[in-house]
């Protein structure tokens, strides 16, 4: 059993899809939550400086005890996770776009990713592709622009949806019946997406599964937080605090930390 807390980091506001599956399926949990929103988008960057990013906000909630870091971030997952295990004594859960149960269960063969350029040409995603997507049409699409979209504060624009409609039109094209979102702000556009798709296409997205594997892991290790008393849930952005209070529909307390 431990107190301490789970931490949970992304490139801004959109890890907190999976803050919010993890707090539902964990509800005794303390959670620190760090929206690295000054430095989003982590899509387009260099592997180096998502390396680095990633560094910097594993070291920040290490030094606050936490006894488990979920990267909340498919980008610095595909970039990163390998590095942080190899050099930190901590266990780290990542995310990884969900392409396995989508290309199993596609009855027309093709299925659709959105995700940022650096996941998508990542080793780790590629390496997934190869494996579990053998023989299926995956129609890639690089969501350039959606993240600063949501992170300014405009998910619900006629921007996004304009952009949107780009993207998803080659996968409709393809005829896919599944779409997988692979980068975690991309939950929040589900309703917006549902508009656009097809009734037939399934979307995929990771955050459940990393909350089983987050209660997984604690529970193997002997760490589940057993104490039924409220938790203390810390979330910070080094961003616009606004845009973070918005997104959780102003249901957490949240603070400003420069980080
Ligand atoms: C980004 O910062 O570009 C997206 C984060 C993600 O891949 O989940």
């Amino acid at each position: 059993m431990s107190k301490k807390s789970i931490g949970i980091f992304d490139s801004g506001v959109g890890g907190t899809s999976i803050f919010k599956e993890i707090h539902a399926l964990l509800p005794n949990e303390n959670c620190i939550y760090l929206a690295d929103s000054r430095n989003a988008p982590y899509g387009n960057k260099s592997e180096e400086e998502i390396l680095q990013l990633s560094i910097k906000n594993t070291e920040l909630l290490l030094s606050k005890d936490c006894k488990i870091i979920v990267v909340a971030c498919n980008t610095a997952t595909t970039n990163a996770i390998d590095y942080l295990r190899a050099n930190y004594d901590a266990s780290f859960i990542g995310i990884e776009p969900a392409i396995k149960p989508a290309a199993l269960k596609s009855k027309v063969k093709a299925v659709g990713i959105l995700a940022t350029k650096g996941t998508l040409s990542s080793h780790l995603f590629h390496k997934t592709s190869d494996i579990y997507a053998s023989g299926i049409k995956v129609i890639e699409q690089d969501g350039d622009g959606i993240v600063p979209l949501i992170e300014s504060g405009k998910l619900h624009s006629d921007e996004m949806k304009k952009l949107l409609e780009t993207y998803l039109k080659p996968m409709i094209n393809e005829n896919i019946d599944y779409l997988v979102l692979g980068c975690t702000h991309y939950p929040y556009l589900i309703p917006i997406l549902k508009e656009l798709l097809p009734e037939k296409v399934t979307i995929i997205d990771s955050g459940l599964a990393v909350a089983k594997q987050t209660k997984a892991i604690l529970k193997a290790n002997d760490l589940l937080n057993l104490e039924t008393k409220t938790p203390t849930i810390s979330l910070y952005s080094n961003g616009n605090i606004e845009v973070l209070n918005s997104i959780l529909d102003n249901k957490f307390e949240t603070a400003y930390l420069d980080f």
